[in-house]
């Protein structure tokens, strides 16, 4: 069966050497470098140390048969002031990293930006600033320039809707801004780049197939009343309509988030119709669902969550609902957009507190996560969808942005004091488990 199996990864959230060989700074090295932003001052400085490590994490990938491996490359590493200079030191690294997977028989899926923007560029407005167009441009062509003889699948963004709304919104994550005029300014920038990437990959590559991924989260009403079905559906153009639609041609979902409206401002001549680009595949992911209901607590949105510890739910270590059926669900709503022609889910995992005993982690709650989302995506694919791929996120540990390292995602266990790998029982199972579907 050609059902692409395989795991994922981000620069920043595993590589480390974060000032080494020439690399910029990014603007997740300065965020997670200031007090009080992380868990307990966490940072990726060091990480998972893969910028050392990557044959020996590779060789773990190779033993446990996974054939596909997705990573992201540091932007600052390449081109460490966001423009101009390209960095020798950077672009060997992954020549080194592409070449090892290819010598291994894995499959190397390149994502060109996983959240880490070039600090200098954030000096000067970030995403928020127009011209961000023409660097990411810049950067995907240099990419596609240096290793697009070997690398055959690209994902041009990783979760807009994340790093615009956490990054440019609420301040949580790097850079740290706040506010709706920074999110509409960054997120009408990152739609128009993750189109504007896709041309750009597919013009220099013909033989390549080039694909964008997004964060999915089925969303349901709490209550079965008008107020909270409303506010289910403004959460849902929110989070997974607002980047979607764009590409698949029917524009921003204004009709049913009126304060979407307001992204006008931000939308030349000639815009809309550069927003659409008809992608080889489209990346869902996907972890949890949420029950929404209104609030006058939270304004613009009028919308919040009911956190899943007081639902009464099983809940992962981020306090996320396990709720297979969501994956499900998400596959079905994708699939409708007719312009969407493959879809790949690029991402699903789940964090659990694991325990290390006898050099074993027995991380069974992890192992019936992954079989059950698994099984729903095989339950869509015969309900007609077309997806043809599974991505656990992630192969290590490792640091999970302002949760720092407290919650573990990995297929094997990094005690973060020696860098020393564990196998877990998930590792093994996701392995044997791959080759029975080989
Ligand atoms: C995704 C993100 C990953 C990882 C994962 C687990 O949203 O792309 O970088 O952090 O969530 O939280």
């Amino acid at each position: 069966m050609d059902f692409k199996w395989g795991v994922s990864t981000a620069a920043y959230q595993i590589e480390g050497g974060w000032n080494e060989d020439g690399k910029g700074q990014s603007i997740w090295d300065v965020f997670a470098n200031k007090r009080g932003l992380t868990f307990e001052n966490h940072n990726g400085n060091i990480a998972c140390d893969f910028y050392h490590r990557y044959t020996h994490d590779l060789a773990i990938l190779h033993q446990l048969n996974i054939p596909n491996f997705r990573f992201s490359l540091s932007w600052s590493r390449i081109i460490p002031n966001g423009t101009g200079a390209v960095n020798p030191k950077g672009i060997d690294f992954y020549n080194r990293v592409i070449d090892f997977c290819l010598e291994l028989g894995i499959e190397p899926w390149i994502t060109l930006y996983h959240w880490d923007l070039p600090y200098e560029l954030e000096k000067k407005g970030g995403w928020t600033n127009r011209e961000v167009i023409r660097w990411f441009s810049e950067y995907v062509e240099v990419c596609v320039k240096y290793f697009g003889d070997r690398v055959k699948r690209w994902i041009i963004l990783n979760e807009p809707m994340a790093f615009t709304g956490a990054g440019y919104f609420l301040g949580l994550h790097a850079p740290g801004r706040k506010g709706l005029y920074c999110f509409l300014a960054a997120a009408h920038h990152a739609t128009m780049c993750q189109a504007e990437g896709g041309r750009i990959v597919r013009s220099m590559l013909t033989e390549s197939q080039v694909g964008t991924a997004f964060s999915s989260t089925f969303v349901q009403p709490f209550f079965d009343n008008n107020r909270d079905v409303m506010a289910t559906n403004r959460a849902d153009a929110l989070l997974n309509r607002l980047f979607v639609e764009p590409l698949a041609g029917l524009g921003y979902p204004v009709k049913d988030f009126k304060l979407l409206q307001r992204l006008e401002r931000f939308i030349k001549d000639g815009d809309e119709s550069k927003l659409a680009f008809n992608m080889d595949f489209i990346g869902l992911q996907n972890y949890t669902r949420e029950l929404v209901t209104f609030s006058m607590l939270t304004p613009l949105l009028w919308s919040k969550f009911v956190p899943a510890d007081k639902r009464n739910v099983e809940v992962t270590d981020m306090n996320w609902e396990v709720y297979p059926e969501s994956i499900y669900e998400m596959l079905m709503k994708f699939s409708k957009y007719k312009s969407f022609k493959e879809i790949i889910v690029t991402e699903s995992g789940a964090s659990f507190p694991d325990v290390v005993i006898n050099g074993k982690v027995n991380d069974v709650r992890r192992i019936n996560f992954l079989d059950q989302h698994i099984k729903q995506v095989f339950r869509a694919r015969q309900d007609g969808v077309n997806v043809n791929g599974f991505f656990t996120w992630s192969l290590t540990d490792n640091f999970e942005w302002k949760e720092g390292y407290r919650p573990k995602f990995g297929l094997v266990h990094i005690d973060f004091e020696t860098q020393q790998r564990i196998i877990k029982d998930s590792g093994y199972w996701y392995g044997n488990f791959i080759q029975s579907y080989l």
